[in-house]
C-alpha cells in the first residue's frame, strides 16, 4: 500500500546529500559517546534533521535490487516522539524514503520502531556498538506471516541489516560492488585493507585526488563511495580537475581542482581541513604526484598515510613529460627513492631534502604503490667515529 502524497512530504536523496558537516561531525563524534549524551547532541542537532541523516544514509547502503516493494515504515522515537519514514525499494532497486507527516496515518506491509539515538549510535559508532535493543517489529498481516517465509522478509532484513551490520562488508566486496577498479586489474585493496582495517572505525577525514570517469561530470565516484562505505564514520573529499561536484552526498564531497597546481591544492585543504589519509589517484604524472605530496603532505595529520597508486607509469614513455625522456624530469619513483634516503637521514652525509625526512616513520611498497606513513622519525645517528672507521 503506497501512502498518498497528501499526507507524506516529498523527500529526495539528493536534497539530504547537503547536510551540514559540523552538524553531521557532531553527531558521528557522539554516536561513540554514552546513549544519554548522544540524545543532547539529538536535541543539538534537531531530530528532524537528524532523521534526514540517518535516512540518507540508509538511502546508500541499503542495496534492495531484487527485493519486493514492501512499505516498511521506519519509526524513530526521541523524548516521546515519532520520526517517521516510509521506506520502499525503488524501480531499480535503490533505497526511496519519503518523510511522514503523520506516522499513524500509514498502513504500512511492516512497522518498525526504534529509538533515534540507538540507531544513529549503530550506524555511526565505532565497531561494536550497533543494538536493537529498542528494535519492535510489527508485521500488517500477521496471519500471513506466520509460520512461513516471505519475500517482504528480505527486503526489510537488508533495510535492517545496513543499521545492525555497518563494518559487515570488506574492501573488496564494496569495491566490487561499486565498480572502482582497485580490485580487478589492480590488486590494491588487499595492501589498504592491511593498512586500513585497524582504523576502520575512527571519524577519519579522507581525500582522494582523481574521481574516475574522465571528462564525463556525470560519471565518476566509484572510489570515493566504497571509501565512504568502508569508513563508516568518515567525510570523504574526492578533486578532480574536471568538474564532479555534482557526485556530491552525505559524507562524500567532491571538489574541482588541478593536482598540478599549488593555489588549487591549499583551497582544497581550506575546505576539508587537516586530513588522516590521502590517496593520489589522478593524473599519474611524476610532477604533479610531487607538487600534491609537497602542498598536501603538510595538511596530513600524524600517523596519517599519503598513498601513492599506479607508479608504473614511472616506467612508461607515455607519461614521461620531456618527449619520452625521463632523466629530464624526476618521475614519481625517483621522487619516493629519495623518501627511502630520507628516513635513514639521521646516517645518511651529505643529503639535501630534509623537508619531510623527519616526518616520515614508514614505508611501504608494493606492486605499482606506496604507503608513506606519517608520524616522528627521530632516531639518532651513530657517532661520527662509527662512520668513518
Ligand atoms: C584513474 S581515474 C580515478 C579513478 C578513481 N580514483 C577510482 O579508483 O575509481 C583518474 C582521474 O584523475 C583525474 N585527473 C587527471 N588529471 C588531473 C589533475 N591534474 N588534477 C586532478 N585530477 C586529475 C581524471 O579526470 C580522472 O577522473
Amino acid at each position: 500500500m503506497t501512502v498518498p502524497l497528501t499526507e507524506c512530504e516529498r523527500h529526495p536523496m539528493t536534497q539530504l546529500g547537503s547536510t551540514p558537516r559540523a552538524a553531521l561531525d557532531r553527531m558521528i563524534a557522539g554516536a561513540g559517546a554514552g546513549r544519554s549524551q548522544l540524545a543532547d547532541i539529538v536535541d543539538e542537532i534537531g531530530p528532524v534533521q537528524v532523521t534526514d541523516i540517518v535516512i540518507a544514509e540508509l538511502g546508500h547502503r541499503t542495496e534492495l535490487r531484487g527485493c519486493v516493494p514492501a512499505d516498511t515504515s521506519l519509526l524513530f522515537e526521541h523524548r516521546g516522539k515519532i520520526f517517521g519514514v516510509l521506506a520502499r525499494a525503488g524501480a531499480t532497486g535503490e533505497f526511496e524514503a519519503t518523510r511522514l507527516a503523520d506516522p499513524t496515518a500509514a498502513d504500512p506491509d511492516v512497522t518498525v520502531e526504534q529509538s533515534l539515538s540507538e540507531v544513529v549510535a549503530s550506524l555511526f559508532g565505532p565497531r561494536g556498538t550497533a543494538a536493537a535493543a529498542t528494535r519492535s517489529i510489527k508485521w500488517r498481516d500477521t496471519d500471513a506471516v506466520f509460520g512461513v517465509s516471505l519475500p517482504i522478509f528480505e527486503t526489510v532484513r537488508r533495510i535492517l541489516d545496513s543499521i545492525d551490520r555497518p563494518y559487515a562488508l570488506g574492501l573488496g566486496e564494496l569495491c566490487v560492488a561499486h565498480g572502482s577498479d582497485k580490485w580487478g586489474l589492480h590488486q590494491y585493496t588487499q595492501h589498504y585493507e592491511s593498512h586500513f582495517e585497524a582504523i576502520r572505525d575512527r571519524p577519519l577525514t579522507v581525500l582522494e585526488i582523481g574521481v574516475g570517469g574522465y571528462s564525463d561530470p556525470r560519471r565518476g565516484g566509484e572510489s570515493l563511495r566504497m571509501w565512504r562505505d568502508y569508513f563508516c564514520r568518515a567525510t570523504v573529499f574526492g578533486v578532480d580537475i574536471v568538474d564532479k561536484t555534482a557526485l556530491s552526498g552525505q559524507r562524500m564531497t567532491v571538489l574541482r581542482g588541478d593536482q598540478s597546481v599549488p593555489a588549487d591544492l591549499a583551497e582544497i585543504v581550506r575546505t576539508t581541513g587537516l586530513l588522516d589519509i590521502i590517496i593520489d589517484d589522478g593524473s599519474h604524472l611524476g610532477s604533479h604526484i610531487i607538487t600534491s605530496f609537497r602542498a598536501l603532505f603538510p595538511a596530513l595529520r600524524d600517523g596519517g598515510w599519503y598513498v601513492i597508486e599506479d607508479l608504473q607509469t614511472s616506467y612508461w614513455p607515455s607519461f614521461a613529460e620531456h618527449s619520452g625522456d625521463h632523466t629530464k624530469s624526476p618521475t614519481a619513483i625517483d621522487f619516493v627513492k629519495t623518501l627511502i634516503d630520507g628516513l635513514n637521514y639521521a646516517e645518511a652525509d651529505n643529503r639535501t631534502d630534509r623537508d619531510t625526512d623527519a616526518q616520515i616513520k614508514g614505508l611501504h611498497f608494493y606492486h605499482n604503490m606506496v604507503f608513506i606513513e606519517k608520524g616522528a622519525n627521530r632516531g639518532a645517528g651513530a657517532p661520527q667515529w662509527v662512520r668513518n672507521a
